[in-house]
């Protein structure tokens, strides 16, 4: 009865989980739709997220080096001038360049955008604003939401979320980012940058959590010098905003005397969760796990046969390149292909100055499972990084200590988020650090480093 059905693939969302895969579902023959609620394509990265963030990071870090003496450390004498407006003005073109990309991809491929909100009506019937199409294959890519902080109310002016934290129209004075994640640190940067005071408020001991130690603490360090202040294992309980100030009470994680830190701004970024809320998932027969994610199996299927799911809605790392990956995945598997990600080399990069990158197990998590070795090497010993006046960070390979086997690869360099590739596509070949030291590497590159700490992890490096 295939002809009973409006579609062969309806993929709710078209953040790059839910594109990618319309994308990938269209090109394979099949007849696809998308429905998206937002006015443009590409979803939270596209819209309020990786692009526009990356395009803050890019300006801010131009007007800082401008700003703060290393253009004129290279013999570039200048005297800048911020003008907020024009910076806000190329993040809003990057973000709509793409967004129409995409739009435009949809054309090329004839998937149909459904414009709406979608809520499933039974496992292959979902409504979409005043449409109700029946699909033989439903894939959920409603993607993710910033979480509440309870006592804490976002307004998008004084409180923001990420969002609100891309757009404001002043430098605030003074921001306290509550949260030592990867938004706090990237959005915390771009404007201290541009001259705000910068507190970050993080519950745990330590920023960062999930990467590497060795990598968090020299990254605290390198932001502390940069000039945030960090308070470290402390909570914030409540925020007062009176007469455009915000007061915030925090007070030590383990317990203790509560104190208050005045604000201009504060960022609530504390973390995300999925979208599941009005998709009506009853009606489907399907059910949220206590993390509020929808389960799926490695090939993205559901527990309800003809209904998959991808992206930051599921379990693992929130971030666009494994959403994407799993677009693709899903869509080969709907087509009788055999879609796969390999959900042990996922790389997560923060986009700071110097970038912090790392793919695969850290050291305690290797540790765990047996004998390691490590190699790391010091970017103060990398040519390049060090004739382009960049000295901050280091390399560090992580490899089974009987095979050899590269288990790890973690890393601070102003370029690191590039490098961590040729890391990951390594440890996809089930490279050891034998096959990385023995490579030949360009010179002089940053990259060169990776090469000096697989080295080290045999013991032989050559510049330290
Ligand atoms: P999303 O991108 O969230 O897209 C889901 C889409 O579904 C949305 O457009 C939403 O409107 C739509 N939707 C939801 N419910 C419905 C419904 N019922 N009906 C119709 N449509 C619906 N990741 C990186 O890898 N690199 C980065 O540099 C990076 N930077 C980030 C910066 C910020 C500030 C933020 C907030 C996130 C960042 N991320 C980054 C994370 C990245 O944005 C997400 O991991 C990624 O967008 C997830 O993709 P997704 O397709 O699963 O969901
Ligand atoms: P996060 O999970 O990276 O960090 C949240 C931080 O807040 C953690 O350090 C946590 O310990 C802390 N925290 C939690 N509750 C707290 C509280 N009550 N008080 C103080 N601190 C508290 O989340 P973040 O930064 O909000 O980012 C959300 C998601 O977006 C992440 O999963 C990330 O993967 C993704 N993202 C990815 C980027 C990238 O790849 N470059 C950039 C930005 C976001």
């Amino acid at each position: 009865m295939a002809e009973a059905y409006d579609f062969d693939v309806l993929v709710i969302g078209a953040g790059p989980g839910g594109y990618v895969a319309a994308i990938r579902a269209a090109q394979l023959g099949l007849k696809t739709a998308c429905a998206e609620s937002r006015e443009t394509l590409g979803g939270t990265c596209l819209n309020v997220g990786c692009i526009p963030s990356k395009a803050l990071l890019h300006a801010s870090e131009y007007y800082e080096a401008a700003a703060g003496g290393a253009m004129a450390k290279m013999g570039i004498k200048v005297t800048p001038e911020l003008d907020l407006p024009a910076m806000h003005a190329q993040r809003i073109d990057a973000v709509k360049g793409l967004t129409g990309g995409i739009e435009f991809l949809f054309k090329k491929n004839k998937i149909e955008w459904l414009k709406g909100r979608a809520s499933f009506e039974s496992a292959d019937t979902v409504k979409v604003g005043d449409r109700t199409v029946r699909a033989k294959n439903i894939v959920i890519a409603t993607g993710s939401s910033v979480t509440p902080l309870p006592g804490v109310e976002i307004d998008e002016k004084i409180v923001v979320s990420s969002t609100g934290a891309l757009e404001l129209e002043k430098v605030p004075g003074h921001l306290v980012v509550i949260g030592g994640g990867v938004i706090g640190l990237e959005l915390g940067s771009v404007w201290r940058r541009v001259g705000a005071k910068v507190t970050c408020v993080e519950f745990l001991d330590q920023i960062l959590p999930g990467f590497d130690d060795d990598v968090r603490k020299e990254a605290n360090k390198i932001f502390k010098k940069q000039g945030i202040e960090f308070r470290l294992g402390t909570k914030v309980t409540g925020v007062q905003v009176d007469g455009g100030k915000a007061t915030l009470t925090v007070e030590p994680a383990k317990g203790g005397a509560a104190e208050t830190i005045e604000a201009d701004a504060v960022l609530v970024s504390i973390g995300r969760r999925p979208n599941t809320e009005g998709l009506a998932l009853d009606k489907a027969g399907l059910q949220i796990n206590q993390r509020g994610q929808i389960e799926t199996d490695h090939d993205f299927r559901t527990s309800v046969p003809g209904v998959w799911a991808i992206g930051d809605v599921i379990p693992g790392p929130m971030l666009a390149h494994k959403a994407e990956d799993e677009g693709i995945a899903v869509a080969e598997n709907i087509a009788g292909l055999t879609g796969i990600v390999n959900h042990d080399v996922i790389p997560s990069v923060v986009y700071t100055m110097p970038e912090i990158a790392g793919v695969g197990l850290t050291e305690a998590q290797a540790r765990e499972h047996g004998d390691v070795k490590v190699g790391k090497f010091p970017m103060l010993a990398n040519s390049r990084a060090k004739t382009n006046h960049e000295p901050d960070g280091f390399v560090k390979v992580i490899a089974d200590a009987k095979t050899d086997r590269v288990l790890g690869v973690w890393m601070i360099a102003s370029v690191a988020g590039t490098m961590v590739a040729q890391a990951a596509q390594a440890m996809e070949f089930g490279a050891t650090s034998e096959d990385i030291a023995y490579t030949c590497h360009a010179h002089p590159t940053h990259s060169e480093a990776l090469k000096e700490a697989a080295m080290a992890v045999l013991g032989k490096p050559i510049h330290i």
